[in-house]
């Protein structure tokens, strides 16, 4: 059975959870972790999926996770890099505090690029291995809705924090490029993984989902270093 590991799963409606049961159903062994065991837990029981702690910022965390999955499986098919916070609407770029803008490239930006890091080895092991990363339209400079040329001033800070993602995918790609481990970037869209966004727009969190697991389970012959929403590339 094939063995995914996916970050950020701390709530029912997220998309990280949403991922994990769709690659559930498709027979995949799936770790969801978040950074308080105890609701990774609380998620994993009635899904049949395995629940262990992970701060993506805590390198001394990584490596425990580490340990555990080459312990227990020896390798590792799947990275979904889904880990993701400080959306700063309303927040002034000239404005915004240093503490805040470390936290927010210290999860989204570095949280993927320690966990590639050090879960290269075990990505090594599988004969399909690939990584998302969950990035955003708001990490574009031309999505139409989110875009860094077309809102700019608007979520300053997480939106570098995810065109830096995007930039980390490529960079990764080419570096990867001889081996069989694929990674690429997906927008899952505006989803509704929080109460009142479906009123302003926000599609089904299980559409969201799709794109991730498309990335995630790709064939020999698909795309690396690219960014995706619902399996067709959109504008860096
Ligand atoms: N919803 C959307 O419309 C949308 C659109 C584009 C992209 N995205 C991206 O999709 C991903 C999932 O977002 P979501 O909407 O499903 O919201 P979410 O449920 O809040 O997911 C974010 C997850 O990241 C976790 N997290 C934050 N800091 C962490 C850290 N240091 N280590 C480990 N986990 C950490 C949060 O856990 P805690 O409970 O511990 O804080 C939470 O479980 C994010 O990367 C987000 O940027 C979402």
């Amino acid at each position: 059975m094939k063995v995914a590991l996916i970050t950020g799963v701390s709530r029912e409606t997220g998309l990280g959870y949403e991922t994990a049961r769709q690659l559930s159903a498709l027979g995949y062994y799936v770790i969801i972790t978040a950074r308080d065991l105890f609701k990774a837990k609380q998620l994993a029981g009635p899904a049949n999926l395995q629940a262990e702690q992970l701060d993506v910022t805590d390198p001394s965390s990584i490596s425990a996770l580490y340990r555990i999955i080459e312990s227990d499986y020896e390798r590792l098919d799947i990275l979904i890099n889904n880990a993701g916070a400080y959306y700063d609407r309303g927040q002034l770029v000239l404005q915004a505090e240093p503490q805040f803008i470390h936290q927010a490239f210290d999860t989204n930006l570095l949280g993927a690029w320690r966990m590639v890091q050090t879960f290269t080895p075990l990505l090594s092991r599988s004969d399909a291995p690939r990584v998302v990363n969950v990035s955003s339209g708001a990490g574009s400079f031309r999505d139409p809705q989110f875009g860094i040329t077309t809102q700019p001033g608007a979520t300053p800070v997480y939106s570098m924090t995810k065109a830096a993602l995007n930039a980390l995918t490529i960079h990764m790609a080419a570096e990867l490029q001889s081996t069989p481990i694929k990674v690429n970037a997906v927008c899952p869209g505006f989803v509704a993984t929080y109460e009142g966004t479906a009123a302003h727009g926000a599609r089904p969190v299980s559409d969201g989902a799709r794109g991730i697991v498309w990335a995630a389970t790709l064939g020999a012959d698909g795309p690396s270093g690219g960014f995706f929403r619902d399996g067709a590339p959109v504008e860096w």
